[in-house]
């Protein structure tokens, strides 16, 4: 078979170069990193989970009109996407005080916010991905005032979305990181939802027991990463327990 082009290697994915152009095939990793890949580990099953769920939510924006990346899920790792040109910048859209705001401002984690709050850091590992202004934005000409207009409303639609979809099944959407890509249709331009979103780029919160079902259990070892995002799959019927390929081989005595 011939060798695939490898595009690109982040902390948590791979990109191929996709069968036609335009196109990019996009690998779940099973590796798992926290502040600036300063903490790693290797969880088995991770890529499986994040690759069927992100497949579900991005299904879903697409289905209610909101753009995004996905094209189709090829197999258990890897999905097909749309290739674009990625804005540097995280969109973060919190609900519940939590993680880096709670501590920046000295707010308990899980005070509900009179409204969402939207927040852009800078893509930039080296610089670990610094908190940015939207005049920050606009003066090094990384989005234009109309790209931050759209990046608002896209990041406003994936939140009531998202949060409908979680509440559904018992569980609270904290907060969560989206990141957006350029396309090109003819002359025109528009923004799509692209990257993943998963319980890596999530905080989900179960509304009963307020147990975390994201990446803070491997970031704050609070438990099996794996197994808090099989429940997070399980409740959303993504993954029926009996097809989760995630078990490791047990002895039968
Ligand atoms: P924070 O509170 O650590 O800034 O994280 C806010 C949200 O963004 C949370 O849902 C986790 C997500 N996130 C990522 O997806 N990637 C990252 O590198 C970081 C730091 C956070």
């Amino acid at each position: 078979m011939a060798r695939r082009t490898k595009i690109y290697e982040g902390k948590a994915k791979i990109l191929y170069e996709g069968p036609e152009p335009g196109t990019i095939v996009q690998y779940f990793k099973d590796d798992a990193t926290a502040f600036n890949a300063q903490k790693k580990d290797v969880i088995e099953g991770k890529g499986v989970l994040n690759n069927r769920l992100s497949e579900f939510f991005m299904t879903g924006l697409n289905q209610i009109g909101v753009p995004t990346h996905f094209i189709k899920r090829l197999n258990m790792r890897e999905q097909l996407v749309r290739q674009c040109e990625i804005i540097p910048l995280e969109v973060i859209v919190r609900n519940f005080a939590a993680g880096s705001m709670a501590k920046r401002l000295g707010i308990e984690e899980g005070l509900q916010l009179p409204r969402p709050i939207v927040e852009y850091c800078y893509k930039d590992d080296k610089l670990g991905d610094p908190l940015v202004t939207e005049e920050h934005i606009a003066a090094f000409g990384w989005a234009s005032q109309q790209d931050m207009d759209d990046i608002l409303s896209l990041a406003l639609r994936v939140n009531d979305f998202l949060s409908g979809v979680m509440m559904a099944v018992g569980i609270k959407l904290v907060d969560f990181k989206i990141e957006i890509g350029r396309v090109y249709d003819g002359d025109f331009q528009r923004l799509i939802i692209a990257d993943e979103i998963s319980p890596d780029s999530c905080r989900l919160w179960d509304i009963e027991t307020g147990q975390k079902l994201d990446k803070d259990v491997f970031r704050r070892d609070l438990g099996s990463l794996t197994d808090a995002y099989t429940e997070v799959a399980r409740r959303l019927g993504v993954m029926p327990k009996s097809s989760t390929p995630i078990s490791k081989p047990t002895l039968i005595n």
